[in-house]
């Protein structure tokens, strides 16, 4: 038993290999260099109809990708130009929950860098914390609590994707924060900023971890986005995230929050979640 951990570095297989056989196969189907890649979580896929499409190729279709299962998520990598810039599109991510290993999880990350892009916008659905806010509201990522109880980075250290001990000081981009304020405020569209904290899921919280999660620091709670930005940065890539706060979870709402209401209110505020981001996207330098 105290070898278990021995064996299974001794049986572990490179991504790398993996990674460059995704991304020729996805060359095969387009001739976009993305230079951002977007992954667009629960209920905000819409952003992926306003790409400019080269290729629209199912998970299923590129080797080793994750097929994702939890409702909510399409399921489609999208390549073409969107507001002037070539980007690759996950529209549908997997997650943790699902019993991918995070080695799985992030996997098409690394191929969306593969593929040339520099610059990760990540999106999620979320449970708003503070008390301040309200169901509805957009915020943008300032910086993460790791609370999955893993890492994707866990395991032999694959020296082509980065270091060993990847600094995670400032792992989303101050100078893309302040982008996405600025557009916020020209766009007439109100944007929170906070901490986001990351758990394994599929339950929801219970009201203590909830009291315990807020007094952490934590502004919004959901279950995926960390693992692929400690990919990202381990990578060099710049990153900018988004939450939809979708519920309030102070453990103090009488109703229990549902995955139906959940992607409810994620729909309602997609409009204004594309208009925002397609702007930051217009301005952005990749
Ligand atoms: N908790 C965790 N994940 C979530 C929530 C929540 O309240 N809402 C949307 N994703």
């Amino acid at each position: 038993m105290v070898h278990e951990a021995m064996t299974d570095a001794r049986s572990f297989q490179a991504w790398k290999p993996r990674v460059d056989e995704a991304a020729a196969f996805v060359r095969t189907r387009s001739r976009t260099q993305p230079g951002l890649a977007v992954v667009l979580g629960s209920g905000l896929g819409a952003l992926a109809d306003a790409v400019e499409r080269d290729a629209t190729i199912p998970y299923r279709e590129i080797p080793h990708f994750p097929v994702s299962t939890a409702a909510g998520h399409a399921g489609n990598l999208v390549l073409g130009m969107l507001e002037g810039k070539p980007v690759v599109v996950m529209q549908g991510r997997v997650h943790f929950y699902e019993g991918y290993a995070l080695g799985q999880v992030v996997f098409p990350v690394r191929v969306m860098r593969e593929l040339g892009a520099g610059t990760l916008l990540v999106s999620n659905a979320a449970g708003g914390l503070n008390r301040q806010w309200n169901a509805g509201d957009l915020m943008v990522i300032a910086d993460h609590i790791n609370f999955m109880g893993t890492n994707p980075l866990i395991g032999p250290n694959e020296e082509a994707f980065g270091a060993r001990f990847p600094d995670m000081a400032r792992p989303y981009d101050p100078e893309l924060v302040r982008l996405a304020e600025r557009v916020a405020v020209a766009e007439r569209v109100p944007l929170r900023k906070g901490v986001y904290v990351a758990v394994s899921g599929p339950s929801y919280e219970t009201a203590a971890e909830l009291r315990m999660l807020a007094r952490w620091g934590a502004d919004a709670v959901g279950m995926s986005t960390v693992p692929e930005v400690i990919a990202a940065r381990q990578m060099g890539m710049r990153v900018l995230g988004f939450s939809a706060i979708t519920d309030m979870a102070t453990g103090e709402v009488v109703e229990s929050v549902t995955h139906e209401a959940v992607l409810a209110v994620a729909r309602e505020l997609e409009p204004r979640f594309v208009r925002l981001v397609r702007r930051i996207i217009r301005e952005m330098t990749l």
